[in-house]
């Protein structure tokens, strides 16, 4: 089958086939990543949509939203190639014709860690998957693990609102050498991915150890002297982002963010902290 490219909700209803729909939403520049989620979509519905908008609403005004990259051809290909049925790519005006003022609020949760650093961006990123949830009507819709706090704040805000839709978290895609996958990887240069490796190392290092003390302290110990730009790093609760203390059981969250060169990096793993039995 031929992929369908929609520009809107009227090509949307046109290109609807009859049975279970998934969701797979991006901002293009698609990698190995994207295609993972694709693949996941894939398996869980009859039909998959992915959605390609590169969201204004997400972006601070010192941010890389200018130069984000853009690279429909190739992504085009990239659906193609993985048997997507629907690209849905609409142009900012049709998503926030003029006079559009009503938006999500991603509240405290929205505030924390990487909402710290970013103050308004999971509002945006919330309006925009509302809006895509809306046009799109999916049954599931896949988000990357990468994103931790964003698959996150999706899963609340569907319980929040009451919305009949599946949310499916895909496993974190990496390079053999532990970099995780991102649109803006290539912006790095040869020696700044060197440096960008110190995430997924202390990452690595936390997750080497038991005990939360434990695990912020051998990862901040790989970050440190590193020419890392830090913003975080944060040991949290998977489903609130609330930092977890040393009496904390379950899944925990690493999460690294920080600037290499003029490039914003984010990683993560799931720490499993139950308790420990010994033979
Ligand atoms: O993860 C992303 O690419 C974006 O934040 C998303 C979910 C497509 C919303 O713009």
């Amino acid at each position: 089958m031929d992929l369908i490219v929609a520009r809107n909700r009227t090509d949307l209803v046109k290109a609807r086939g009859g049975g279970s729909l998934a969701l797979v939403p991006t901002m293009g520049a698609l990698h190995e990543g994207h295609r993972s989620l694709i693949r996941e979509a894939r398996v869980r519905a009859e039909q998959v949509v992915v959605s390609i908008f590169v969201n204004p609403l997400q972006f601070a005004p010192n941010e890389d939203f200018s130069r984000y990259p853009r690279t429909f051809d190739a992504d085009l290909e990239a659906c193609q190639a993985e048997g997507v049925d629907v690209v849905l790519a609409p142009s900012a005006e049709d998503m926030y014709p003029p006079g559009s003022q009503v938006s999500v609020r991603s509240g405290e949760m929205g505030a924390v860690v990487e909402g710290a650093c970013r103050p308004g961006h999971f509002d945006g990123v919330l309006t925009v998957v509302l809006k895509l949830f809306n046009l799109v009507q999916p049954d599931v819709a896949v988000f990357g693990q990468k994103d931790a706090q964003q698959l996150a704040m999706i899963r609340r805000m569907v319980a929040d609102l009451d919305l009949p839709i599946d949310i499916v978290g895909a496993p974190t895609v990496r390079e053999p050498d532990g970099l995780a996958l991102s649109s803006r990887n290539r912006y790095l240069s040869a020696a700044e991915r060197e440096v960008a490796l110190t995430l997924s190392r202390a990452l690595r290092a936390g997750a080497a150890e038991f005990a939360p003390s434990r695990i912020r302290a051998a990862a901040t110990a790989v970050l440190e002297g590193s020419e890392v730009a830090l913003d975080y790093l944060a040991l949290v609760d998977p489903a609130t982002f609330a930092e977890v203390g040393d009496t904390y059981q379950g899944e925990a969250v690493l999460a690294v963010a920080g600037t290499v060169g003029a490039t914003r990096l984010i990683d993560n793993v799931v720490i499993n902290l139950e308790p420990r039995v010994y033979a």
